[in-house]
Formats: structure tokens, C-alpha cells, sequence
């Protein structure tokens, strides 16, 4: 079963010829101008396998032990250059063969192996040796599928890259098949092993975090060993991203020097190992988590694993996010080539929790349409009996105390003032007390006899049975089918515990953490397919359900319930490390905020919200005329310059990190017409002036009018300067005192 749509659906922009590919890069100064075409070759004479793709290659060979070695990933080569045939290392000592310090593409486990493998397998008859070989290759355009064997038995592993020719990414997976004439139990899967070159210096930086707390960037030294990044919960989680960068310890700029990257699609438990061997080599896998795991493959049956994407830039971290926002945009969303821009929403879950009713939300509705919101989400409280959260999830029926007449009343009003419906869901869970527990108490998660724990007093349906996955998907379409909705909040609001499925074979038991995800998938892609206008949002109690597997099949995500302006700084900047700011949910709330109670005036909130896509949650019941008014400005102004935050290339000039006293980003056009920064500032300390403001991304030549947004810039700040200015001189702005920001405009003239 594929785990995604097809491949040309997912990959349209990869159908782009040459010719459109230049006449974009030519109004766009901040693309990589010198983008040159993909190529994807074999040599059957040295056995080298070179794909060339915008700004990087990527080479290995067949060695003499037929096995698929690494020669090298990096900057983009010439096309004369030349490489030997691949040779395994030479044996260091009787303790480390060349088996397991040889660099290899993709290692069953088997022999001498003492690294992470990329396949691990047990066969009925207790056989766990597995060693693959190169069989063939098939090379299609920017495709390229290898297949490989094991030594004996009748395993067949495909190997599947396809090269992303504007951004170099490359997007990988293996497909494993079982053609022997038993079952067998995979036990650890990789998409990919990607190998680094030979060095000493290398810098990991990851992302961690929790509820309220997510994308904080890590760093650290690579030394010998290994670091796991994972989560072992049944979905992404908030703890671990699954993302990495890899770059030279010594090399400071966040613009410049080498970086291999990459992100692992797959909305389950996932693991990331990045590992230094014995010979200071490092390589990193990534596939879904070897914890408790084991897919039972039947005899005949593929396993796909999920795509790990991986990309190279010599522009450092800063260039290799906009390399993969870029992807992201053009390749991974559902509406990917051509995302449109974020509509701003209004959803009261802060204002009013689960006190949601008619006429409530229709005077929010009123005041909310009056400030320029385009969309209105009725958050948790519609259905079923839901007070508060010990009751009714499962029970996806309107609450007729809260809606006598159903939602068509709300929907006309929120219709008839000009801005579209959406709606909360959490279909994976139930809480005990509803009718769809107590009618079906065997559809949670749980092993049999045993306790069943519940947290925020709800249980996890299991989505890999098919009675429960029709259920689900059956209410979702019935919702859209009855009424016009336009979105659709899809939450998940805590982690697996008792993963346990009794009612299959013991031996298919642990399917389910391969089996949950895919039906997941389908449910959003088959819900896509028949209601092709609803949008949607990923949230998992906050940021916990963000990956590229998902952003494959949903809109936009909803980054931590944290909506702190102030703690959003860093939020946001840690998750533009991974993910494109066009699907980063950002909403200004009430202040003080129940997170921190800090106190933050409403401009200051709306622009750290509108370096995103911009929505208010706000009890706008409590604001004065004043608040409208500056609401009203505000929204004008994102509105105007939404594109560019959404869909520019953004460059963290002042990251928040470190406790920084500021924090600023530029966001320059795809066409480069124009950029917007964002400048925010802690606290004033002893008199000192803001650091002036190095812009990036600007044509040298061009000249830019600058403009104040909001906030101040400094009085000798000229009305109009080049690019060279603005990136070597640089310009100042007036911030001074405790939780200030201001916003300023630049407009490349003619
Ligand atoms: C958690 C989400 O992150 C919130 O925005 C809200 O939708 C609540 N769940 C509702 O229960």
C-alpha cells in the first residue's frame, strides 16, 4: 500500500520544463540564480551512480562486494569530474570488518554489522541474517530506483530517489518485498541512510520541546556514538522534531558554510539516528521507531516506507530552511505548486472554551467579520455532550442545547458576513463517557485484561482497525456532506499508552504502528479527494503532529498552544528551522496571557503573529473601540504583505535564541518586489542603541524605498536605498524600552 497519493500529483512541480524553471529564477533574485539542470546517470563502466540536481550531487557506487557505497554529498560537481570505482574501507582490525565501516547506502542486518542497519528482519524459521546486494537500477528523469536482494532468500528492497531540481532536495524511501513463500517480521525499517563526508568537525543541531514549549533549537558537537532523535508515542510529538542539520562546528554564520539537512515524512512513532562510527564517518538513519516494533509482512505483501527527505547547502542553516520552505511549498502541501495564502481566522477557544453556542458565536462572528477576518472556527464544544473534556469525544452529533437548530444558522450568519466556516474535530479519541464507548468499548487501544489510562480523561481509538477507520472517516464526510464547512481543525490531544490491538493474530499485533498512520493518511486524502475546497489544520494539543508526512496532507499546522507573543518568538523561530512560515497558525489572544501572565500590547502581539499565517483568538467581547481600530490596521497591513511572509525566503537576521535581547526576520518576495522585517526587542539595558539591521536577499543594484509599518525607524534612515545599503550599511530602527516591536516595509522600485 502506497503510503501518499500518486507520485505525479505529489510531485508537479518536478514536470516543470527547463524554460519555466529559468523564466522564474530570472525574476527572482533570491532564488539560486545559477539553478542548473537535474541530471541522474549511471556509469556502467565504474558503477557510479551520480544525481547532479540546482545546487548539489550526490554519487555512490557498487563496490566488489556488490554492496551500495557512499562516495559523496555536497556541493554541486562538474560534470567532468570523475570518480574511481566505489572500494570498501580496508579492514582497521579483526574487530571492525569493512562490513561495518564501509559507508553504504542502505545495510541489511547481517554479518559482520555493528551500526545502525537500514533493514533488519527475523524469517519464520529464526533466520535474522539479511545481506543485500545490487542487482539493477531503472533511471527516469529525476527518478532513480535501484533494487537490491539478499544473498539468498527472496527479499527484494527497492530503493527509490527522486531529485527535487530546484532545491536539490532529494526525496527518498525503500519499498521491501517479501517474495519468500512464508511471512516474515520486519523489525527495524529505514527510509534512508544518508551518509556525511569524512570529518571531525561536524555541528548536529535538532529541535525539542513539549506542550507549550516546542521547536527549541539544540546544538551540539558530533563526536563518536550516537544521539537518537524519536518518539516513541504513536505520533510525531512535540519532544523531538524529526528534522536534523548538520553542519562545521567552526563556522559561526547561520548564511554561510556547508549543511546537509533533512526531514523524515511519517506521522508515527519515528526515529532519526545520527551516528559516528569507529572511523569517524557519520551517517544517519531515519524510519519509523525499531521501539516495540516489528511489521509482519505476509508472504507476496510490499512495505513502503515513509520518504525521508534530505538536501545540501552551502548557504548555511538560514539557507538550507529556505531551501526546504521552498520544497515544502512547491512540493509537499497539498495544494503544492501553487499554495494560496492563508486566510485570517478568528476561533474562539481562548476567549470562551467550551461555553460555545449559537447566538455566543454569533455576535464573535459579528465583531471578528468587522476587523477584515476571512474564516471562523467554532472551536471544542459543538458535539455530543461536551461540557468540558470528561465527556463526548466520540459522539460527533451537534449538541442541541448548544445549537437548537443546528449549525445552519451559525454557518448562514458567519456566511452572510462575507468570511467562510470551520470547525474543531479530534476523531482519533474518545472519552469513556460517550455513547461510542460504551456502544464499542474494544475500538481503543489496549491490551486485554489490563488497565487502560486515560489522560485529559480520553482513550486513543485504534485507527488501524477497519470498523474504526470507516467510522471515523463516515462522520467526517457525513459533517462535510451536511454542511459548509470550509475547514476543519483536526486536534489530537495526548500520546498512545497500552498500544495493544488483541483482536488480530498476536504475530500482527504491531502492525498497528505502521497500520494506525497509513489509515490516518488515507482518511485525509480520501476526505480531500471528495471535498477537494476544505482546507485543514494539523494540531496535536499544540505543535505535537507536525511533519512532512502530514503537511503532505493538510494545509496548515498549528504550532504550540503556547500563544504567548513574547514565548512565540521562539516557537516560530525554532519551527522555520524545519517548516515553511506559510503553515505556521499563529493567533494573537488576550493579555496578560494565561501562559506567563505578561503583559504585551496588541501591536506588539499582532506582529509577532504576523510573521505567520495570522489569526486572533481573542475575547474580542473584551476589547475596546481603540483595539478594533488598531485590529483593523493591522490585519490591513498583514494582508498586504501576507505573500511574502508565506511564501518569501525568510532570513533570521537576530535569532531569539540564547535569551537575546532581540529578535528580528526578513521575508523578501519570490520576485524580490518586495521584503518585510519584523524587528522585536526584550528589554533596554543601559542605554544601548538596537543593533542596525543587515538585510539579506536584496538585489545589490536594485533601489528599495523603505517604509515604516508599524513602529518607528530611525529619523537619518534614508527614503530610498540599494540593496548594497541596506545589506552593508544597514538601517536603524527606534526600539527602546521593555517588549517593544515595530515592522518595516522595503519596495524594490523600477
Ligand atoms: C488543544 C488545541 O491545541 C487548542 O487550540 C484547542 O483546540 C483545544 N485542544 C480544544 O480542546
Amino acid at each position: 500500500m502506497r503510503l501518499f497519493r500518486s507520485q505525479s500529483s505529489a510531485y508537479r512541480f518536478f514536470g516543470l520544463t527547463f524554460s519555466t524553471l529559468f523564466a522564474a529564477l530570472a525574476i527572482s533574485f533570491t532564488a539560486a540564480a545559477q539553478t542548473l539542470p537535474t541530471h541522474i546517470s549511471f556509469d556502467p563502466e565504474t558503477h557510479i551512480f551520480r544525481i547532479d540536481s540546482a545546487d548539489s550531487s550526490y554519487i555512490f557506487g557498487v563496490n566488489e562486494s556488490e554492496q551500495l557505497q557512499a562516495l559523496y554529498w555536497g556541493k554541486r560537481l562538474a560534470d567532468s569530474d570523475r570518480f574511481s570505482p566505489a572500494k570498501s574501507m580496508p579492514e582497521v582490525a579483526s574487530f571492525d570488518a569493512p562490513s561495518t565501516t564501509t559507508q553504504q547506502e542502505y545495510i541489511g542486518w547481517g554479518g559482520v554489522l555493528y551500526v545502525e542497519p537500514s533493514l533488519k528482519i527475523t524469517f519464520p524459521d529464526g533466520n535474522r541474517d539479511l545481506r543485500l546486494k545490487y542487482l539493477s537500477n531503472h533511471i527516469d528523469g529525476n527518478h532513480l530506483s535501484i533494487q537490491m536482494k539478499d544473498i539468498s532468500r527472496e527479499i527484494y528492497v527497492t530503493l527509490n530517489y527522486d531529485a527535487d531540481g530546484e532545491t536539490g532536495i532529494l526525496r527518498r524511501s525503500a519499498e521491501i518485498e517479501n517474495r519468500t513463500g512464508g511471512p516474515v517480521s520486519i523489525e527495524e525499517v529505514s527510509a534512508a541512510t544518508w551518509n556525511l563526508p569524512r570529518g571531525t568537525d561536524y555541528r548536529l543541531r535538532y529541535l525539542t520541546g513539549r506542550w507549550a514549549g516546542e521547536n527549541t533549537v539544540q546544538e551540539q558537537p558530533l563526536n563518536p556514538g550516537k544521539t537518537v532523535l524519536e518518539s516513541r508515542r504513536g505520533t510525531t510529538g512535540a519532544q523531538n522534531a524529526p528534522w536534523f542539520a548538520i553542519d562545521h562546528r567552526n563556522e559561526n554564520d547561520s548564511e554561510h558554510g556547508d549543511v546537509w539537512f533533512g526531514a523524515l515524512g511519517w506521522s508515527g512513532s519515528w526515529q532519526i539516528t545520527i551516528e559516528q562510527d569507529v572511523l569517524q564517518q557519520v551517517r544517519v538513519n531515519g524510519g519509523p521507531n525499531s521501539f516495540d516494533f516489528a511489521y509482519h509482512l505476509a508472504k507476496g505483501a510490499k512495505f513502503q516506507t515513509p520518504y525521508f527527505y534530505g538536501g545540501y547547502s552551502d548557504q548555511g542553516v538560514g539557507g538550507a530552511s529556505r531551501l526546504l520552505h521552498r520544497y515544502e511549498l512547491d512540493s509537499i502541501l497539498p495544494q503544492a505548486p501553487k499554495p494560496k495564502v492563508r486566510p485570517v481566522l478568528y476561533n474562539s477557544w481562548e476567549a470562551t472554551g467550551f461555553d460555545v453556542t449559537e447566538t455566543g458565536q454569533m455576535a464573535l462572528a459579528e465583531k471578528a467579520a468587522s476587523i477584515g477576518v476571512e474564516r471562523f472556527v467554532i472551536d471544542d464544544g459543538w458535539f455530543g455532550q461536551r461540557k468540558t473534556d470528561h465527556a463526548g469525544l466520540g459522539d460527533w452529533y451537534v449538541n442541541p442545547q448548544k445549537f437548537p437548530n443546528g449549525l445552519k444558522p451559525l454557518i448562514d450568519k458567519v456566511h452572510s458576513l462575507g468570511m467562510d466556516f470551520g470547525i474543531w474535530v479530534e476523531p482519533e479519541m474518545v472519552n469513556p463517557d460517550s455513547d461510542l464507548y460504551r456502544k464499542h468499548p474494544d475500538w481503543v487501544l489496549n491490551f486485554d485484561g489490563r488497565p487502560r489510562t486515560e489522560r485529559r480523561n480520553q482513550l486513543v481509538l485504534n485507527l488501524a482497525r477497519p470498523d474504526v477507520r470507516a467510522y471515523v472517516y463516515g462522520f467526517l464526510d457525513k459533517l462535510l456532506n451536511e454542511n459548509q464547512i470550509a475547514f476543519l481543525k483536526w486536534d489530537y490531544n495526548r500520546n498512545w499508552s497500552e498500544p495493544g490491538w488483541p483482536a488480530v493474530p498476536v504475530d500482527e499485533q504491531k502492525n498497528v504502528y505502521v497500520d494506525f498512520i497509513r489509515n490516518y493518511y488515507s482518511i485525509l486524502a480520501e476526505l480531500r479527494e471528495k471535498h477537494p475546497g476544505v482546507e485543514i489544520e494539523s494540531c496535536s494539543g499544540g505543535g505535537a503532529r507536525v511533519d512532512l508526512g502530514v503537511m503532505h496532507l493538510t494545509d496548515e499546522v498549528w504550532p504550540s498552544d503556547n500563544t504567548d507573543a513574547f514565548d512565540r518568538l521562539l516557537i516560530q523561530n525554532g519551527f522555520t528551522y524545519a517548516y515553511t512560515p506559510g503553515v505556521m497558525m499563529a493567533w494573537v489572544t488576550d493579555s496578560p496571557t494565561w501562559v506567563n501572565n505578561r503583559t504585551l500590547s496588541l501591536q506588539y502581539r499582532f506582529l509577532s503573529s504576523m510573521q505567520g499565517s495570522l489569526g486572533i483568538g481573542a475575547n474580542l467581547n473584551k476589547w475596546t473601540p481603540e483595539d478594533f481600530d488598531t485590529a483593523k490596521k493591522m490585519v490591513a497591513q498583514y494582508k498586504g504583505i501576507r505573500e511574502t511572509v508565506q511564501h518569501g525566503s525568510l532570513y533570521r537576521i537576530i535569532t531569539p535564541e540564547h535569551d537575546s535581547q532581540q529578535s528580528v526576520t526578513e521575508s523578501v518576495a519570490r520576485d524580490g518586489h518586495e521584503a518585510v522585517v519584523f524587528a522585536f526587542l526584550h528589554s533596554s539595558r543601559e542605554n544601548y542603541p538596537y543593533p542596525r539591521i543587515h538585510l539579506h536577499g536584496l538585489n545589490p543594484t536594485a533601489r528599495y524605498r523603505i517604509t515604516s509599518l508599524d513602529g518607528k525607524l530611525a529619523d537619518d534612515t534614508p527614503e530610498t536605498a540599494s540593496g548594497a545599503w541596506l545589506e552593508n550599511r544597514g538601517v536603524d530602527v527606534d526600539l527602546k524600552g521593555d517588549f517593544q516591536a515595530m515592522s518595516f516595509h522595503l519596495e524594490r522600485l523600477p
